[in-house]
């Protein structure tokens, strides 16, 4: 079942239900909210005081950062782009089977993006619901000339306990340390005691998320790159809408074309993120 609904601010998301699982959908920034499987606890980690209003970036789900991952040059410009503030269009709504929904949101160039950013684009993300959750980035160049991108699925997960989670499948993997800037390679799994906040390139595995109650696997297409974000103490009383304990709760491990990742697409070319996560 799909059903559109509205806060009283008028904020509006999409409400999905079906045999295997459930989830909210933001029409800002095609942001999914919510997802939780039949009889298990939701996967999606999502802030308790988030704010759900228009031009405020909703902590925690999945935020579609876009077209720039993290800080532009330009100070002025929106940290993770303006794909995750912008209001999307829902093109298509699919129920495949009891068991299986699908929803397609679009955004394209428009005069407010681009004196953001120069290009013509077509951004498009499929978000199919079942138990498993799968979400399809696709970019396309609608430009006369090359532009470059990067970007992220920037999924903040839900852990029973930060202090008992661990991140497989990134053992061996160099990474850019986004809190020295020295780039690192990394030995074994990545456990927390400390803010984190990496971004991993020439993956090519799945991920594996543990924590003491279950096990969360990730499968990233079209990326070689992974970013693990943790704000733990300090960072996380700096966060806008995060309670102070919050990061005991969280973890993103975000399916990414970021740094040496970033992609460039000629005019008319597509490139396709795909994470899924099971
Ligand atoms: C992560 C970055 O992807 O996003 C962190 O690696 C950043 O450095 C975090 O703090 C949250 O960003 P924002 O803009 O949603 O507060």
């Amino acid at each position: 079942m799909i059903t559109h609904k509205k806060l009283a601010n008028g904020f509006s998301y999409i409400e999905v239900k079906n045999s295997s699982a459930e989830a909210k959908v933001a029409l800002q920034g095609a942001h999914i909210f919510h997802y939780k499987r039949v009889n298990e606890e939701p996967i999606l980690w999502l802030s308790e005081v988030s704010d759900f209003e228009y031009g405020k970036a909703i902590r925690g789900g999945v935020p579609v950062c876009w077209p720039w991952f993290g800080f532009n040059e330009d100070k002025s410009l929106p940290q993770h782009g303006f794909a995750r503030i912008s209001m999307w269009e829902f093109v298509l709504s699919d129920e495949v089977d009891e068991k299986t929904t699908a929803l397609t949101f679009r955004l394209s160039h428009d005069e407010k993006t681009l004196q953001m950013w120069h290009h013509k684009f077509l951004l498009e993300l499929k978000i199919t619901i079942s138990d498993r959750l799968t979400m399809e980035l696709k970019t396309t160049n609608l430009d006369d000339k090359s532009f470059e991108i990067s970007q992220a699925l920037h999924t903040y997960f839900s852990v029973s306990d930060i202090c008992e989670t661990t991140v497989k499948g990134l053992d061996k993997k160099p990474y850019l340390d986004a809190l020295t800037w020295k780039n690192e390679v990394q030995n074994g799994d990545i456990s927390f005691n400390q803010e984190v906040d990496r971004v991993y390139q020439e993956v090519d595995g799945e991920i594996v998320l543990k924590d003491k109650n279950r096990i969360i696997h990730i499968k990233n297409q079209g990326s070689s790159s992974v970013v693990v974000w943790n704000p733990w103490i300090e960072k996380t009383s700096r966060m806008s809408a995060m309670n102070k304990d919050a990061y005991k709760w969280m973890v993103c491990v975000e399916s990414a074309n970021a740094f040496d990742d970033k992609k460039v697409l000629k005019p008319q070319e597509s490139h396709t993120l795909v994470a899924t996560i099971f």
